[in-house]
């Protein structure tokens, strides 16, 4: 295993949409354990691929219950919404309040190719909203906005995504 350079600010890699991923090898496993070394080391709770400079369709997460590798996610039910900060592993020092869906049902593939289905409320739903959007190019920049009035919640560094 080794670490990996996450992309930060204005890499192009951050922007682009990613492509499935079609095998299933070794070196898709070295890349999934190399991303959940790179998360843990940089304290966030997921990591997508593009953010290691590798334009497939891979995320990792891990909220504290488990560690989960999505590989070609799909989203297959989204509702809700909550509100709360965000920040990225790919810019540092930021953090904006977005708001998101609060129960999100996601499949994906492990490293095998086989299929998982996580149903996720709350941190765990926004985290995989956040890691999922890195896929298509999109950064949680861009779906900021003020908190409503009386939203006082702070910051936390926990609530880093990747
Ligand atoms: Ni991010």
């Amino acid at each position: 295993m080794a670490l990996r350079t996450i992309r930060t600010d204005d890499d192009p890699c951050l922007y682009k949409v990613c492509k499935p991923v079609e095998k299933f090898d070794g070196r898709l496993s070295d890349l999934i354990d190399d991303m959940f070394e790179t998360m843990n080391a940089a304290d966030g709770a997921g990591l997508a691929a593009p953010q290691v400079g590798i334009l497939r369709r891979v995320v990792v997460i891990d909220v504290g219950e488990g560690r989960v590798e999505l590989v070609n996610p799909r989203i297959l039910l989204s509702e809700g919404c909550q509100g709360g900060y965000e920040g990225c592993l790919s810019f540092p020092g930021q953090s904006g309040y977005v708001e998101r869906a609060d129960h999100i049902i996601v499949e994906g593939l492990d490293r095998k190719g086989e299929k998982h289905t996580y149903d996720t409320k709350d941190f765990f739903a926004r985290a995989v909203q956040h890691e999922l959007d890195h896929l298509d190019g999109v950064v949680y920049l861009t779906k900021k906005t003020d908190p409503p009035d009386g939203f006082d919640d702070e910051p936390h560094e926990e609530e880093n995504m990747g």
